[in-house]
């Protein structure tokens, strides 16, 4: 690796600490909601027969605060982290970086007020109406700038992959989320969207799978190609398998969209398109994987009494399953038992809670004591405590909607003799009624070490010096 300046760099942690306490704050909050939603699916007296507290206002909420607050407000702190460390340089225009944390702040504040009152686009994960779809084309531009201005300002020459995926993801949201959002306002708060029919339901899913492709997985693994080798103390892995991984998988994801919209009215090769891109997309997915597991080559010791670094490993143990499970359920005839049932649920949250929950709070906690002047977290034995509670918790959660997903699949294709159905469709509802409890519980746990992060953090953030406006430091090897 080649420096062309090797002098001591002051960088902007300011806002870096900004957004790495509210993706704390916002996933208690999320998951609060996810723990609010699971109840009502149990006991369905808890939507209160008010509009504003119903299941169908409070789940886009839900997914809204859990992927852009707290997943989104984790990529904008570790990506400002990152890319400042690897080029030696403060972030690009101070300013708009801090435009980008209020910017977003706000976004999710109008999210958290406009979808109880009922506004929203209908578009999974786009639900948002078009006067908050052009503040979030803002920020992210502005977010683009300080991100590329950062890297076009450096004083290393070379660009680390992490910086590569962080690239990748930015831009990639925003063709994603201009593209979908192409809407034709009516009113204040109401716009149709500018595609009809099929292919409006094409572009969403494009976009869908994307924001997974994306959002959830090459910011994230953009974080994994950092904090990992930072953590285990070693070199990653493969650098040649980095750069592999990286373009085989942003140039696969995008075809991927159409599996989630098998024997639908879109055309059949289409459908097919995206099952055989689904299905090549494990390669890339688990060359990623093993490049991270491989790294902790020569320290897998450290995983006996190092909690922050079996957050990462185990998220990366996630990442491989939900990879694997994910091209499986493309397969049409798998998802011809899979789709509308749980196992897409207990899918999702294999990759939610396990990969980008558990990966988000290692480089968290790798992060805080840093950025507040510490050595350490306030209290490791919480950090032990919060990693066995979100574990069981994820365990309980993905098995138990594996079980009923599984099953009312079965049930709604059985047929008697005669060509009746064996159940009626009430009959599975009440079939799932016990694993709905078991999930609840698990998300209960989950969502109880996310509270004793929040205490830890606050409790690091808060304890001995105040915090230091930015850390003069001689910039980190990358
Ligand atoms: C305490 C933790 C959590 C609980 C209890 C929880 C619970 C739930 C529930 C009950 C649903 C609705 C399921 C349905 O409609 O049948 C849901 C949906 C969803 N959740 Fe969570 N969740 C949690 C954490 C998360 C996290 C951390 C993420 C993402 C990073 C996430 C992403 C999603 C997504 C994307 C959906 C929509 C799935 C789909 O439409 O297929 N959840 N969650
Ligand atoms: C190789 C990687 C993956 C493939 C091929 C894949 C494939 C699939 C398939 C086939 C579905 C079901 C579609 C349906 O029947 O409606 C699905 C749903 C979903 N997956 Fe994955 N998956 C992958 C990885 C992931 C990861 C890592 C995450 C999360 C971090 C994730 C999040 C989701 C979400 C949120 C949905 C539900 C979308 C919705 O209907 O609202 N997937 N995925």
């Amino acid at each position: 690796m080649q420096y062309l300046n090797t002098q001591s760099t002051t960088y902007n942690d300011t806002v870096v600490r900004q957004f790495s306490i509210m993706a704390v704050v916002w996933g208690v909050v999320g998951m609060l909601v996810g723990v609010i939603i699971a109840a009502q699916l149990v006991w369905p007296e808890l939507n209160l027969g008010l509009p504003w507290t119903s299941f169908g206002r409070l789940r886009p909420l839900h997914t809204n605060a859990v992927i852009f607050a707290f997943g989104g407000s984790t990529l904008f702190a570790t990506s400002y982290y990152v890319v400042q460390r690897t080029c030696h340089v403060s972030l690009f225009c101070n300013k708009l970086a801090s435009f980008t944390f209020w910017g977003w702040q706000a976004v999710i504040v109008a999210a958290a007020i406009s979808l109880p009152l009922g506004y929203t686009t209908g578009k999974e994960y786009a639900e948002l109406e078009w006067p908050i779809d052009i503040l979030i084309a803002l920020v992210w531009v502005a977010y683009a700038v300080v991100f590329f201005g950062t890297i076009g300002t450096r004083k290393v020459k070379h660009i680390y992959v992490a910086n590569w995926f962080f690239g990748a993801f930015i831009l990639a949201v925003a063709l994603l989320h201009i593209v979908n959002s192409a809407e034709v306002p009516v009113s204040f708060m109401k716009s149709y969207s500018a595609y009809a029919g099929v292919q409006d339901a094409m572009v969403q899913w494009w976009y869908g799978h994307n924001a997974v492709g994306f959002f959830l997985t090459a910011g994230f693994l953009g974080i994994m190609y950092y904090f990992v080798p930072k953590q285990a103390e070693r070199p990653v892995y493969s650098y040649s398998l980095s750069i592999v991984h990286f373009w085989a998988l942003i140039f696969t994801y995008m075809w991927a969209g159409p599996h989630h919209l098998h024997y639908t009215a879109l055309p059949d090769w289409t459908q097919s398109l995206g099952m055989i891109f689904s299905l090549i997309l494990l390669a890339p997915s688990w060359g990623g994987m093993i490049n991270g597991m491989m790294t902790m080559s020569g320290a897998w010791h450290k995983l006996r009494t190092d909690p922050i670094l079996r957050f990462m490993i185990v998220s990366l143990s996630f990442y491989g399953m939900s990879t694997f499970e994910g091209p499986m359920m493309a397969i049409k005839t798998v998802n011809s038992l899979s789709h509308y049932t749980d196992w897409t649920i207990g899918h999702v949250h294999s990759g939610a809670l396990g990969w980008v929950g558990l990966v988000s709070m290692g480089s968290l906690y790798y992060m805080v004591p840093r950025l507040f002047g510490q050595k350490q977290m306030h209290s490791m034995k919480a950090i032990e405590l919060h990693f066995w509670l979100a574990t069981i918790g994820i365990v309980l959660y993905i098995s138990s909607l594996w079980i009923s997903g599984v099953m009312e699949g079965l049930m709604w294709r059985a047929i008697n003799a005669d060509g009746t159905l064996t159940y009626t469709f009430v009959e599975s509802v009440k079939a799932k009624h016990p694993y709905y409890l078991i999930r609840l519980l698990g998300g209960t746990l989950y969502l109880s070490g996310m509270i004793i992060m929040l205490w830890n953090v606050l409790k690091t953030a808060t304890s001995g010096k105040p915090a230091l406006a930015s850390i003069p430091s001689v910039a980190a090897q990358a």
